[in-house]
């Protein structure tokens, strides 16, 4: 970021911040609410999803303030008429087309701007049937919104394995492994820093998944404590999800210095040795008396 720094009305407030601020973290600095889907603190804005928009006097149309930067002397306005109408039509075609059932957060937002996709007369909803390849996670894609997070986390942003892509047009656009391989065939390396990013839950640990088909997925009832991994020296902090007493899952603080909310494949999935039968070595006694 440079030394220089811009002024700008964000809804009627001044605020000077340095150049290269994107209008998103401004408004963020000034608790100014603006609902984002493809954006994430630990990634580069990919832009695709338009949840972020907002209005800048004199420009035609609305803009992304997830990746327009500030400038000087603009005027922004975050939640005009024109802005509310634009993120409850993308919010009534996302949920016209996925199943977002999973995610609080585009729930929340779909009530809070009165998103009706069941005036869509004939919604094509995503029918692709979860892929359950290997005890580690899971990947059902009806629920996938093509933000593409789970791309970014696994290419230049995190994890560098490239293991997944965008294939196709269109509607016939997908998350894909490289010729739709199986997972355990691809290049993947099970960090599950995908499933670190994903906002619908379309990436989801197997231990999620069984306790959902279970019916005994119980978040209200799940405490998280933080930890040091000690597979090795890097020293990434941990968040432990457990219920009854278990580890259901583990992710790491997106606005963590030392991991950028991404793990490696033993942080993450690692685990099961803490659940595991406590081995007892026969005592004396008894190793006598089986004799
Ligand atoms: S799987 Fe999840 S993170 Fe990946 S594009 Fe779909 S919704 Fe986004
Ligand atoms: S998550 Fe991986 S990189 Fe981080 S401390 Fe554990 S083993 Fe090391
Ligand atoms: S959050 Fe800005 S375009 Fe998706």
């Amino acid at each position: 970021m440079s030394n220089k720094s811009v002024s700008l009305h964000i809804d009627d407030q001044l605020i000077t911040v340095p150049e290269g601020t994107t209008i998103l973290e401004a408004a963020q600095s000034m608790n100014i609410e603006i609902p984002t889907l493809c954006w994430a603190e630990n990634l580069t804005p990919v832009n695709v999803c338009r949840l972020c928009v907002v209005e800048a006097e004199g420009a035609r149309t609305l803009i992304p303030a997830c990746s327009r930067t500030c400038e000087d002397g603009a005027a922004v306005k975050t939640n005009t008429d024109r802005v509310r109408e634009n993120r409850r039509m993308v919010l009534e075609l996302l949920d016209s087309a996925n199943d977002l059932s999973q995610s609080d957060n585009l729930q929340e937002l779909i009530s809070d701007y009165g998103a009706d996709s069941d005036r869509y007369t004939d919604p094509v909803k995503t029918t692709t049937p979860p892929k359950v390849e290997d005890d580690l996670f899971v990947r059902a894609y009806e629920r996938c919104v093509l933000c593409y997070k789970c791309v970014e986390a696994c290419g230049d942003d995190a994890q560098f394995t490239f293991a997944i892509a965008v294939a196709g047009r269109g509607f016939d656009a997908k998350i894909s492994t490289e010729h739709d391989v199986p997972l355990p065939e691809s290049a993947c390396v099970y960090c599950g820093n995908c499933i670190g990013v994903c906002p619908t839950n379309a990436l989801q640990f197997k231990t999620e998944f069984d306790m959902r088909e279970a019916a005994n997925w119980r978040p209200e009832e799940q405490s998280v404590t933080e930890t040091i991994c000690s597979y090795c020296g890097v020293g990434c902090t941990l968040e432990l999800h457990t219920q009854d007493n278990q580890i259901v899952k583990v992710t790491s603080p997106a606005d963590h210095s030392v991991t950028s909310g991404h793990l490696c494949v033993k942080g993450r999935f690692g685990w099961q040795y803490v659940q595991a039968p406590v081995y007892r070595a026969p005592s004396s006694d008894s190793e006598q008396s089986a004799k």
